[in-house]
């Protein structure tokens, strides 16, 4: 057998939309460009892995959880310095009018336009990539309020309230899932680059001068993190800023790189961002926003070690390391069979239960099967096609087990269990299957 990875994006676009995970928005209008709906499976898949992130973080006693609003006081933003600075350069060909980012298309010291390959181009502008508009009736300069380009700002504006109100003590952290907005240039490659996108962020408070050892304590717990979803870690590495690369607020950056099928991408940041936004926050708001360490005596603006992953580019990669073909020839004729070899915690599916034929007494045991393991797992009946291909189907979405009534069933109240990756099958009790897949489930949900 001949095992291919995913050969390039399209191929996981179209399965994506194939098999209900992703779906371009509005596309009965023609769509709205890098804007994309996660279908009934999709929407699944994402929830398990925010539920595989907040759960790896918020287990801990030093951090906690927080879900702050998208909306925030425009000050906010002039503080971070996103108003001033959160700009990206902006060139137009004068050849074929393509828009794009002067700092993505420099070769060799000039602006190369990536489209027609002119250099007759446009000085750079900057433009600010923040979404703006405006709170209430009123559209004047004054009601302006911005769309979050990032959550990490709404946990450091609560940074008092969660410490106050959850009794805690520096070293201690703040976790949040959220949407954010930024009016990209140049978006693409799915949901790797959106508009819209989803950020799953963590700011730990830590001691001015424990920074570098948190730091490095950090990069090492989200780099075993991807270990326990299954990435492949020939795929992930990190990456280091220069000090060119470094963003305005950071001492120290380093990235995860996933290797996409559109090369080494950035997944997520793992930023020293010393005390800038606490300080920034403290001047702009006139609030005290000074820490009492009680054991040592003494007050200081903590420092911030930050971990900033999108989930919809998590969600891509995840996919992207999952999809593979297997490929067998028999008696000449070439048979592929494509599979999601999706961590069983993430597959949005866990078990399929599938009668052999739609005969009544066939559909009657298996609905009340469906019936005892719903509260516990997330399951699918599917009666339509035959048996094959009803496997393959599964086998394209990820779902780990699946479990056929057949007429024997009626007699000897057996089942038989198909595993996704082995396809080896068993015959079991039909009163052992719950237990059968919590065993093969559940067992991993101690991983996360
Ligand atoms: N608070 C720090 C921050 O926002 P960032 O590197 O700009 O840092 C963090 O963003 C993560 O958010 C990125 O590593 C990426 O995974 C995700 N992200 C950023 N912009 C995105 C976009 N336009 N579309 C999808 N994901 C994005």
């Amino acid at each position: 057998m001949e095992v291919l990875p995913l050969k390039d994006l399209q191929t996981q676009v179209s399965l994506a939309k194939r098999r209900g995970y992703v779906f371009q928005s509005s596309e009965v209008y023609g769509g709205l460009t890098s804007c994309w709906d996660y279908g009934p499976l999709g929407s699944q898949f994402k929830l398990n892995v925010k539920l595989a992130w907040w759960k790896a973080m918020t287990r801990r006693n030093d951090v906690v959880g927080l879900d702050a609003a998208i909306l925030m006081h425009p000050k906010v933003w002039e503080a971070s310095g996103h108003v001033e600075g959160f700009t990206d350069p902006l060139v137009d060909c004068k050849n074929c009018k393509n828009r794009f980012r002067e700092d993505q298309a420099m070769v060799n010291g000039k602006v190369v336009c990536p489209k027609c390959g002119s250099t007759d181009v446009t000085e750079a502008r900057n433009f600010n990539l923040m979404f703006k508009t405006h709170m209430g009736p009123l559209e004047s300069e004054g009601s302006v309020v911005y769309l979050r380009p990032e959550t990490a700002q709404g946990i450091f504006v609560n940074f008092e309230n969660v410490a106050t109100s959850m009794r805690k003590k520096v070293p201690f952290g703040i976790a949040q899932i959220g949407k954010s907005f930024r009016n990209e240039i140049t978006p693409g490659n799915f949901v790797f680059r959106t508009r819209e996108f989803e950020q799953m962020e963590m700011q730990f408070f830590v001691k001015p001068g424990t920074d570098e050892e948190w730091f490095d304590k950090w990069k090492q717990i989200r780099w075993d993190f991807y270990g326990t979803l299954g990435l492949n870690s020939e795929k992930l590495r990190y990456s280091e800023h220069g000090p060119n690369e470094l963003a305005h607020y950071a001492k120290a950056a380093f990235d995860v790189e996933y290797e996409f099928p559109f090369g080494w991408q950035e997944l997520e940041g793992v930023h020293n961002r010393s005390d800038f936004d606490l300080s920034q926050h403290q001047k702009f708001s006139g609030k005290k926003l000074e820490y009492f360490d009680d054991a040592a005596k003494e007050k200081y603006l903590p420092y911030v070690i930050e971990t900033a992953v999108g989930c919809d580019r998590l969600a891509l990669a995840l996919l992207c390391d999952a999809y593979r073909e297997e490929v067998t020839e028999k008696d000449g004729k070439k048979d592929t069979r494509v599979v999601l070899g999706l961590h069983p915690r993430l597959a949005p599916i866990k078990a399929a239960i599938l009668p052999l034929s739609k005969k009544p007494d066939l559909q009657e045991v298996s609905h009340k099967l469906v019936d005892s393991l719903r509260d516990d797992f997330e399951v699918e009946y599917d009666e339509a096609q035959s048996i094959g291909k009803r496997y393959r189907r599964q086998d394209e979405i990820g779902t780990p087990l699946c479990v056929t009534v057949d007429f024997d069933t009626l007699e000897d109240k057996q089942v038989t269990i198909r595993q996704r990756d082995s396809m080896e099958q068993e015959r079991i009790s039909i009163d052992q299957v719950k237990s059968y897949v919590a065993d093969k489930i559940l067992v991993l949900r101690k991983m996360f």
